[in-house]
């Protein structure tokens, strides 16, 4: 390892350029399909948020296969999405059971 600094922040750029060329290039600013179906009774909007972590937790997993051993900037900020989105998902379905 080269033990100066410029060197290595050329080096890691050179890495992260690589990751998002890799990656298909600079992401889309675009806004994906949205999910509302107009359906507002509470178990249907549940299941509308479900399906929308789900996703994200789905996106932040295929992050995490493509910056792996490429970046652990990016490695630990997926593996942190990863994270938060199993949270989210697991209040999701909490929620969505029945207390009878
Ligand atoms: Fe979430």
């Amino acid at each position: 390892m080269d033990a100066r600094p410029g060197r290595r922040v050329a080096a890691a750029r050179r890495r992260g350029r690589g990751v998002r060329d890799g990656a298909g290039g600079p992401p889309s600013l675009s806004i994906g399909k949205l999910l509302e179906t107009r359906h507002h009774d509470i178990d249907q909007i549940l299941r509308e948020a479900l399906e929308h972590e789900t996703q994200g937790l789905a996106c932040y997993r295929a992050l995490l296969e493509i910056t792996r051993d490429a970046s652990i900037s990016l490695e630990e900020y997926a593996r942190k999405m990863i994270a938060s989105e199993e949270m989210h998902v697991s209040e999701v379905e909490k929620m969505l059971r029945r207390v009878d």
